[in-house]
């Protein structure tokens, strides 16, 4: 990684670097003369704005986009009336695209007040061929637009952009490159989230995800740690381990590797308080990792476990490859072997050819596994994916119906798992000042769920104990401990019978 004097000296007179990513780094500093000349003709800094609009990936990229932008010498905005605005997309579901147009609109009305604003659009959604077509058509006002293979060259791109009077596309098919040591700006200064894998390989036949991130690709293992090593020593206590079935990881290195060994060794990092990760196909989680996880004082109690269905006869038309008896016992497996994991899940109402008795299925297994919480999705149409031109689609009236069914039932389980704690005094690391009374502040639990006690702004970053006076459904009431209050962890099994409220969100 270069810092600034470094980037200060390269010679941007000479011809760029051929090499990662010291390239990347020459057209960061052609972008700080560019820069430079904005703020000397205008008296002002040019101002970025990134919006994140996907799940957790997205948001580590957007970190990463922002990282490159200030090192270029912007100044970090969040208000879309800024010189550069960089839509970072999704496109999982139909509406995270129909979202994406409705504010292009609204970006373009801004740019007609503002001839020399420069917008730009990234991401998933920019790897579907009739996506990029449309943007031609109907909104040529775009300057810039790339996918995520390239996201990496995206210093090279901007000062193209900022060199050109007409739309920059770049969008690459596919990729094995993996760029590291690049820039990146954090959200949060005490957490970040970790790439540890890019793509996916699975298919599953609902999933757009595979055509527009590409083939599984593992990051070596010492770069993973040298990167969290970084962190630490920046300050992060929690990671998030990223990947979209972290449980295949590492089997396509040259020195295969499982997460389990992985996490291990990311266990033995100094000063790293909590490990999380995100998110585990349930027919690869092994063994291994429940022992790992089951003896480890900094894993988090929490596992994102997706679903699906219920129904063992829609998994097969998923390419789930497990069925609904395999899933309830590894859910039982996990419950029994670690009695305080938080089980998070998502599920998909109304895949094509799901029954009521298909449904009925899925109720089951919520019933059965007891969610803590569980994000719940109607099944999205994705062009190209095999299940977009399977008979049978769910007419709307009927997948809205379960929907809301199967709402009510996870919603009312996930209040009584969520009380669970209710009682006891446990570490909390504290997120921020609490948005709506500046008295409290704001952080989050092991397994997840968030607790506003009475604080200050000085504890931001901090892990404290808080007594978990009252759950209030999606959330706790708190009051700070003493350091040497904490409870026990409780072993034995989940008793959840009287117990109250809780959920927690999801980026997308
Ligand atoms: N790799 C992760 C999930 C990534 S997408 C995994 O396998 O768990 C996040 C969630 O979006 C999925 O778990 C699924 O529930 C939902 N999803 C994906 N494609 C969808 C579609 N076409 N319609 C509705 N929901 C979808
Ligand atoms: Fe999509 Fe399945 Fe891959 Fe998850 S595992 S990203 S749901 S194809
Ligand atoms: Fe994530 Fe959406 Fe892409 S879920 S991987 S941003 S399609």
């Amino acid at each position: 990684m270069y810092n600034k004097t470094e980037i200060d000296n390269i010679d941007i007179r000479l011809a760029p670097p051929a090499d990662e990513p010291d390239r990347q780094y020459y057209f960061m500093a052609k972008c700080r003369e560019w820069t430079q000349k904005f703020r000397e003709q205008h008296g002002y800094s040019p101002r970025a704005c990134v919006v994140n609009m996907g799940c957790q990936m997205n948001a580590r990229d957007s970190e990463k986009l922002r990282g490159i932008l200030e090192t270029g010498g912007y100044e970090l905005s969040s208000s879309e009336e800024s010189e550069f605005v960089l839509y970072n997309t999704c496109t999982v579901r139909e509406n995270a695209n129909l979202k994406v147009y409705g504010r292009l609109g609204y970006l373009g009305s801004l740019k007609k007040k503002k001839p020399q604003m420069k917008i730009a659009l990234c991401g998933c959604m920019m790897q579907e061929p009739e996506v990029v077509e449309k943007i031609k058509k109907s909104f040529p006002f775009v300057d810039l637009v790339f996918g995520t293979h390239n996201i990496f060259k995206f210093a090279e791109l901007l000062t193209t952009m900022l060199e050109s009077d007409r739309m920059v596309i770049d969008i690459w098919k596919d990729t094995d490159q993996i760029v590291e040591d690049l820039p990146a700006d954090r959200t949060y200064s005490f957490k970040s989230g970790v790439n540890i894998m890019f793509g996916c390989n699975n298919f599953c036949s609902y999933c757009i995800v595979p055509y527009v991130r590409g083939r599984e690709r593992s990051r070596k293992p010492d770069d993973i740690i040298q990167e969290i090593e970084r962190l630490v020593a920046d300050g992060v206590k929690e990671v998030m381990l990223l990947g979209q079935n972290v449980n295949s990881y590492g089997k396509n290195l040259d020195e295969p590797i499982t997460f389990a060994q992985l996490l291990r060794r990311v266990e033995q990092i100094d000063g790293l308080e909590r490990i999380r990760f995100m998110t585990s196909h349930p027919k690869d989680l092994s063994d291994d990792l429940i022992e790992v996880m089951k003896h480890s004082d900094r894993i988090c109690r929490h596992l994102h476990l997706p679903l699906q269905s219920g129904s063992s006869r829609i998994l097969k038309k998923m390419n789930r490859k497990y069925t609904k008896e395999q899933y309830v016992a590894l859910a039982q497996k996990l419950r029994r072997e670690i009695p305080d994991l938080s089980l998070t899940t998502d599920i998909i109402v109304g895949f094509p050819g799901e029954t009521e008795e298909d449904f009925e299925e899925t109720l089951d297994v919520v019933r059965k596994v007891r969610y803590d919480s569980a994000f719940t999705f109607i099944y999205s149409r994705r062009t190209g994916t095999p299940a977009a031109v399977m008979e049978d689609q769910v007419p709307e009236e009927v997948v809205k119906e379960r929907f809301s069914r199967l709402l009510t039932l996870v919603q009312d389980i996930s209040r009584e798992m969520s009380a669970r704690v209710q009682g006891q005094t446990l570490p909390v690391l504290v997120e921020s000042v609490n948005g709506q009374d500046e008295h409290l502040v704001t952080g989050r639990l092991g397994n997840n769920l968030l607790v506003h006690f009475p604080g200050t702004e000085e504890l931001i970053g901090q892990t404290v104990n808080v007594y978990l006076k009252e759950c209030k459904g999606f959330y706790y009431i708190g009051e700070r401990a003493n350091d040497e209050e904490r409870s026990e962890v409780k072993n034995g099994t989940v008793n959840t019978d009287d117990a109250e409220i809780c959920g927690n969100e999801r980026a997308i």
